[in-house]
């Protein structure tokens, strides 16, 4: 949730601490701070509110020469988001002899504290991680070293945590320790970085290694050194390349990273296609095939009799939307389920059984909890998720990477348009198994992906222009229903999640048979509704409850296929995909509305209040 940077090496850590924290600003925000080592002293600047305030502050100061700093971006789980809750967080117990940043929580902090207090330590916050830092202290006053106080104390904190720490006691060292918060080391040359996300170093260095559970590092400028936690014995850890591009995850010219991303899709959809969706003839083994689906992370994996499809949010409807995909192609049933749901159920796994768990980032706290769960009950895990080496990618039985490149934004949107395409190829990959379609029938629907890309092309300016119309006309509405039947019901609750995380007008999605059955009393002639309407079999059920909220005088906006005419206030034209994969080209034009209406009425586009990038708490 929160965002952690580290740096210890030759150059002078402010401006590379600010700069690793501007790129971690989207996974929280609400408050930040640095702390640096400059000789035996240690120097602390916090502000409340985004990091604007905080370089303000350090602008007034001259600035640190210190070459070793940690910095923290909060996303408040414990405290209210004040300055004297912001991270860095000192400990000692006369005088601070370290400063810790901490993302997650100390679960068993309350005793702790206690004890702390009993003991003499004063608590300047709220917070969990200042009794963190107040124990790696105590614990100090014991033990021979830094390193083992560090590593003792950790061990009494139970919780999910990614600490790091730097004290004036080693003033060039940084020890850093993960437990279910990422945590990843950058290894530069006389330098080296700590982070909570690769972003935040990856101008100065490509290689990193990913800190397990139960592992901490020691770094100094030259070297690096991991260890178990429990026995403190060095474990030996590869150095990995990453070759992400960070211009793709700059804005590239467009005002937000959510336009930027919304535009990004075409390039999405054809990525995730690429070496998958391969045409006729293409057997890489040699010999001639028809049109076919390679996916060889599932090739060693049973065809599964039931999944149960899990995640939260936007990757929850990209699930919801999967169900009919694997259950009409593959003749696969399908469960989606909310992970915080699933994980605290006693759900019922039978031989045969897959989970698959969805999450763009890949840190989910419900859905990693769902996958370890599982994990124990003996059932397969795949996981679907875009960012290579989060932890569903690493704890995962096997993962399949959606390839939708960085996603700042914290609305998410190329990536449930990633997920839906993994799931369409992975509906037709289990279908060639099955053999529950026939090889033309998986051609038709891999011809139909294909030409995705070039529909979002063409389209994506027009979609844009009627949302900005249609957010100036509807901008007074205080609520909205989005309705769909079908494959356009996960879409409708995707469309509603949109609109009230970036523009907070209130917006419900229903499916649009359970009108009737009590939202319809809601209708008036102030209460908009958008509804999804699909060229297929269920158009005339969805434009008979379309005619009965017009009834009740309520405006309609219909984001409608070609082909059909439903019974609207204003039609926004789709073009017509046939089959299940229309909603293809329908997300968008709901990424857009929401987008185009949280700036119209002035909002945080990228970064809505409340919320953050990366839920790693439950
Ligand atoms: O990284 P994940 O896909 O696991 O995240 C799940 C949700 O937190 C996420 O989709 C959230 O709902 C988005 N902010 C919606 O735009």
């Amino acid at each position: 949730m929160c965002g952690i940077i580290g740096y210890t090496g030759h150059r002078p850590a402010q401006p590379v601490v600010i700069e690793g924290l501007r790129r971690l600003e989207y996974r929280g925000y609400d408050s930040s701070g640095v702390a640096f080592v400059e000789g035996s002293s240690l120097w602390r600047v916090r502000a409340a509110g985004k990091l604007a305030a905080l370089e303000e502050k350090l602008a007034g100061i001259s600035p640190f020469g210190s070459l070793t700093g940690i910095g923290h971006t909060r996303w408040a789980t414990h405290g209210a988001p004040v300055e004297r809750n912001a991270h860095p967080h000192f400990g000692g117990l006369n005088e601070p002899v370290l400063a810790v940043v901490h993302n997650g929580i100390f679960e068993n902090y309350r005793e702790v504290k206690e004890q702390l207090e009993a003991l003499g330590y004063r608590f300047q916050s709220d917070t969990d991680t200042e009794v963190a830092a107040h124990l790696i202290a105590e614990e100090r006053r014991h033990a021979p070293d830094l390193m083992t106080a560090f590593a003792s104390a950790l061990r009494k904190m139970h919780g999910a945590y990614a600490l790091v720490m730097i004290s004036p006691e080693e003033p060039e060292t940084i020890y850093a320790a993960r437990l279910a918060s990422p945590l990843i080391v950058g290894v530069g040359t006389g330098e080296h970085f700590v982070a909570s996300d690769v972003p935040a170093f990856l101008p100065y260095t490509r290689d990193v290694i990913f800190l397990e559970n139960g592992e901490f590092v020691r770094i100094t400028p030259g070297a690096h050194q991991v260890f178990q936690l429990d026995t403190l014995q060095p474990v030996d850890k590869k150095v990995q390349r990453i070759n992400w591009d960070m211009q793709s995850a700059q804005k590239g010219g467009y005002r937000h990273f959510m336009l930027k991303e919304i535009f990004e899709q075409p390039g999405v959809v054809t990525d995730c296609l690429a070496g998958r969706a391969l045409v006729a003839g293409e057997n890489p083994h040699g010999g001639m095939q028809p049109d076919t689906v390679r996916l060889p992370e599932l090739d060693s994996f049973p065809v599964p009799e039931h999944i149960h499809v899990v995640a939260c949010g936007t990757s929850y409807h990209a699930g919801l939307w999967a169900r009919q995909l694997f259950e009409s192609w593959a003749r696969i049933p399908v469960s989606p389920e909310i992970a915080s749901e699933f994980h605290y159920r006693d759900v019922l796994f039978r031989p045969g059984d897959m989970v698959l768990v969805i999450s763009q980032s890949g840190e989910t706290a419900d859905t990693l909890a769902a996958l370890r769960l599982a994990k124990a009950r003996g059932c397969p895990v795949i996981g679907l998720c875009n960012v290579v080496g989060s932890s569903v990618a690493r704890e995962a039985d096997a993962v399949l990477i959606t390839q939708a490149g960085p996603e700042i934004s914290v609305a998410s949107t190329k990536a449930m348009c990633s997920q839906m395409v993994m799931f369409a190829l992975m509906a037709l990959y289990y279908a060639a198994r099955k053999d529950t379609l026939s090889a033309d029938q998986r051609r038709v629907q891999l011809d139909v992906l294909r030409g995705i890309p070039a529909i979002l092309e063409r389209i994506l300016p027009g979609l844009r222009d009627t949302a900005r119309e249609l957010s100036r006309e509807f901008s007074m509405a205080r609520s909205f229903f989005y309705l769909g039947r079908g494959q356009a019901f996960p879409l409708a609750l995707e469309g509603a999640l949109k609109l009230k995380e970036l523009s907070y007008i209130h917006a419900e999605g229903y499916a649009a048979g359970e009108m009737k059955h009590g939202p319809i009393a809601l209708i008036d002639p102030a209460f908009p509704t958008l509804v999804l309407a699909f060229n297929d079999a269920l158009f005339p059920k969805t434009a008979s409850n379309m005619q009965e909220i017009k009834a009740r005088g309520g405006p309609i906006i219909a984001l409608a296929a070609e082909g059909v005419n439903p019974p609207a206030d204003r039609i926004w034209r789709l073009p017509h995909v046939p089959g299940l994969l229309a909603g293809l080209v329908a997300l968008p034009a709901l990424q857009l509305f929401s987008y185009e209406m949280a700036d119209y009425l002035g909002k945080d586009v990228d970064q809505p209040r409340n919320l953050a990038k990366s839920v790693t708490v439950e």
